[in-house]
């Protein structure tokens, strides 16, 4: 029997700290060459419609699968969502499809869960700043994910470079919508995590912000999130130990960042040929401001391999692309939910 997830259930079935959690073992595994992903395929249909397939296998899960995601950017208009997508999971002991999930559901979860797991090892445990670049689709998972990493975050600022009022709304419901989003749905199964998530963000204050320079400065700890393609945050503006997570650039042309900050930054990848091809270090390959021998992957960090912040001074960057093994650990994560507490429809395909 295969297992079918929907939105609804995943919300229902997996939290913020465990998908960081099963990230940071993605990016482990990928260093330790127990995981393995396979080439991408892209196509665009459109200049507003395109397709991605990104897969790969996990030797210790026994599982290998696949996510095809699909951006139709004029579905809006016609109030249907822009992203759709499956996830689609295999057993590698016997070949058989053990679940068809719900795709853009679980891309927000890890795609949040990757900046925290770099957040984790390479910002300012102390920091009491986040700045939130972007306040689309993808910024209250990244928040919500910073929050679950670093304790000590009071303010959240937030910025949208195309419209300050955007900003404004988005602080002023931040909360409710956060709370509802990774509080409410994980009652059932997860509630002392819940009660954490609720306890945590009555601690936060959230702002709205239109001077980026002063924002940039005053934070220790930023988050991109948008698909600018020309750079938002100036190298004079970035003070040292700040951490950065560089997530909107995924596509060729992409820019968030001025390439100037990694002329003197720590630089950290998901993936390395991918990054440098479509995520935001392609600028500075490209100008020659970085060198490939210069990067890490944030799994050999994490699996030992290599270092990570040094020391309170340096600037370090991390370059989120988004690897399959993310989508299927948080996918295997649901699905092992799922079985456990009966959630879910099961097909005899
Ligand atoms: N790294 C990953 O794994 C990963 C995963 C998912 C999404 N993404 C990327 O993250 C980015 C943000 O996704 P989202 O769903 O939040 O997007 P979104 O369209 O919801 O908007 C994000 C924010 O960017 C602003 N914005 C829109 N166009 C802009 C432009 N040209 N310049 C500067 N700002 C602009 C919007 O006003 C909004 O505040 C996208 O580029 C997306 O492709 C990356």
């Amino acid at each position: 029997m295969t297992k079918v997830l929907n939105a609804h259930d995943i919300s229902r079935l997996i939290d913020m700290p465990a998908v960081i959690d099963v990230v940071q073992d993605a990016y482990k595994e990928k260093a330790m060459k127990t995981g393995e992903i396979w080439p991408m395929i892209y196509h665009a249909f459109s200049d507003m419609a395109d397709m991605d397939i990104r897969s790969g296998a996990l030797q210790p899960k026994h599982i290998f699968g696949n996510k095809l995601l699909t951006w139709f950017g004029n579905n809006a208009q016609q109030n249907m969502p822009e992203l759709n997508g499956l996830v689609t999971l295999y057993s590698s002991e016997t070949g058989e499809p053990t679940g068809i999930i719900n795709a853009p559901a679980l891309t927000g979860y890890r795609t949040g869960a990757a900046g925290a797991v770099a957040s984790r090892v390479l910002a300012n445990p102390h920091s009491n700043t986040l700045l939130m670049v972007g306040a689309g689709g993808q910024a209250l998972y990244q928040i919500m994910a910073q929050l679950c990493v670093l304790p000590e975050i009071s303010t959240v600022e937030v910025y949208d470079p195309m419209n300050h009022e955007n900003a404004e709304k988005f602080v002023d419901t931040a909360k409710k919508r956060l709370v509802e989003l990774f509080s409410h749905d994980i009652q059932a199964y997860e509630a002392v995590v819940a009660e954490k998530i609720e306890k945590r963000l009555s601690t936060v204050k959230f702002v709205a912000v239109n001077a980026l320079d002063k924002a940039v400065a005053a934070a220790q700890v930023i988050v991109t999130a948008t698909p600018s393609t020309k750079p938002l945050i100036k190298a004079e503006w970035v003070q040292a130990g700040t951490h950065i997570n560089a997530i909107g650039a995924d596509m060729e042309g992409k820019q968030e960042l001025d390439t100037a900050i990694f002329a003197h930054a720590n630089v950290y990848v998901d993936d390395l040929e991918q990054a440098t091809t479509v995520g935001e270090t392609q600028n500075p390959i490209k100008d020659g401001t970085l060198k490939k021998e210069n990067i890490q992957e944030i799994g050999e960090v994490l699996a030992g391999q290599s270092v990570g912040r040094q020391d309170d001074q340096q600037i370090t960057v991390f370059d989120s692309t988004g690897i399959a093994l993310q989508d299927l650990e948080a996918a295997n994560l649901a699905l092992q939910r799922a079985v456990e507490h009966n959630v879910g429809t099961s097909v005899e395909l």
